[in-house]
């Protein structure tokens, strides 16, 4: 269970995320009377049992927060109506201060040209004097939007990269679908964020929109519009047989160079999850300059670092190949088919994707939502324009430490 955190002998009232009947999500808490453009004004204490309880330094406050996050995977501290985008990119480098100070994706300039399909299919924009700050959304922005005057987002996030088509009728009226599962990660040279901040400035609530499978599945979600979906990669891991545990305990998986350039052709599953194999990957050859130390390879299994707590964390659609074994010593199985390695993802991470085990908090204008993107899978849910627009701030920073596996990997040759 969550636990209370005191500012100043003020109780702070942490509760779990409501969730409908039948749910099987174990994870997500919401903080109230928690101010973040002042956080660092007051000192905040875990109750007595946490080993936080008596530290005095002036960040303990953001680091009982951190620890709320590692612990409940998705946090959203309500009511930051006038947080400054500035003040939401402190908090985020004070959650990981020996983190270098820029986006995880790097600066806009570098995002804009290397993002690949993150970048070329929407717009990015950096909040003035807080450039590391993301505004994201879809519609007009407003006649000044803390400095960005009369903007219009015309390249949302969209429904419309999956590989099988959804109607333009059809998603008018409503149905829509998962947009891209993932961890936010730009998996070549930089560690993906501990967490995700996301304030939303703007959304609209109805008409409920449905998300669906379009997988042969059948499966749909009920939701309001503009909302983000989560799940949790530590279930993931809890579904898996002792075998496939073992398996996933001792292998690893090297990311494509510039991932999102290697894979910008491909397209989506309709579900979301994963991408169809279509022969449309880049070869190496034509993603202009890349540098093998910047390659990225991680476990499969990343442990939480505060609850050691085991989350299967694969983003599929980067995957260029898998080495896997079973105990330390044995010697790894390379998989460098993509098709192979989606299929062998796919049937572990296909059984999370059960409207049961997904979690849409009802995020309010003002809210944020943080989430420990070391654990969580999140996705966008797009909606009809008509509906209106979606404005959210978004900041996370590259991690000052990669990944850690339940045993070491090799990282290297
Ligand atoms: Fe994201």
């Amino acid at each position: 269970m969550p636990s209370a955190i005191n500012a100043n002998g003020a109780t702070l009232r942490i509760e779990p995320l409501p969730k409908d009947a039948g749910k099987k999500t174990n994870f997500g808490v919401v903080i109230h009377d928690l101010d973040l453009s002042n956080i660092g004004g007051m000192t905040l204490v875990q109750n007595q049992q946490s080993p936080l309880a008596d530290q005095t330094e002036a960040d303990t406050d953001v680091d009982a927060l951190k620890k709320a996050i590692w612990e409940n995977k998705v946090v959203i501290v309500k009511g930051q109506k006038d947080l400054p985008p500035i003040k939401q990119w402190e908090l985020v480098t004070r959650f990981d201060p020996d983190a270098p100070k820029v986006h995880s994706h790097g600066s806009l300039k570098t995002f804009n040209k290397q993002g690949g399909i993150l970048s070329a299919s929407r717009d990015v924009i950096g909040m003035p004097g807080a450039e590391n700050v993301r505004l994201i959304g879809k519609g007009y922005q407003g006649a000044d939007h803390y400095g960005i005057k009369d903007k219009t987002v015309k390249k949302p996030l969209s429904h419309d990269w999956h590989v099988t088509e959804l109607p333009a009728e059809e998603f008018e009226s409503g149905h829509t679908r998962f947009q891209r599962w993932h961890l936010d990660a730009p998996l070549y040279e930089r560690d993906p964020a501990w967490f995700t901040t996301l304030r939303c400035i703007k959304r609209p609530t109805s008409p409920k929109v449905t998300v669906h499978w379009d997988d042969g599945s059948g499966q749909t979600l009920e939701t309001e519009p503009g909302l983000t979906a989560f799940l949790s990669n530590v279930q993931t891991y809890d579904l898996m047989t002792p075998d496939e545990k073992a398996m996933a305990d001792h292998s690893w998986v090297e990311y494509a160079p510039h991932p999102y350039q290697w894979m910008g052709n491909c397209r989506g599953n309709p579900n979301g999850l994963g991408v169809a194999s279509q022969g449309y990957e880049k070869p190496l050859e034509e993603l202009g300059e890349w540098n093998p130390k910047f390659v990225k390879r991680y476990p499969m299994v990343w442990v939480n670092p505060v609850t050691g707590e085991k989350a299967f964390m694969v983003h599929g659609i980067c995957v260029r190949k898998l080495f896997l074994r079973s105990s330390e010593g044995e010697e790894p199985k390379v998989i460098d088919n993509v098709e192979e390695i989606r299929s062998w993802l796919k049937r572990i991470q296909e059984r999370i994707l059960r409207p049961e085990y997904i979690m849409l908090p009802e995020v309010e204008e003002g809210d944020i939502v943080m989430w420990a993107n070391w654990q969580c899978f999140h996705t966008a849910i797009d909606y009809p324009d008509s509906f209106g627009p979606r404005t959210m701030h978004q900041a996370n920073v590259s991690a000052s430490s990669s990944p850690v596996g339940p045993v070491p990997i090799t990282t290297c040759g």
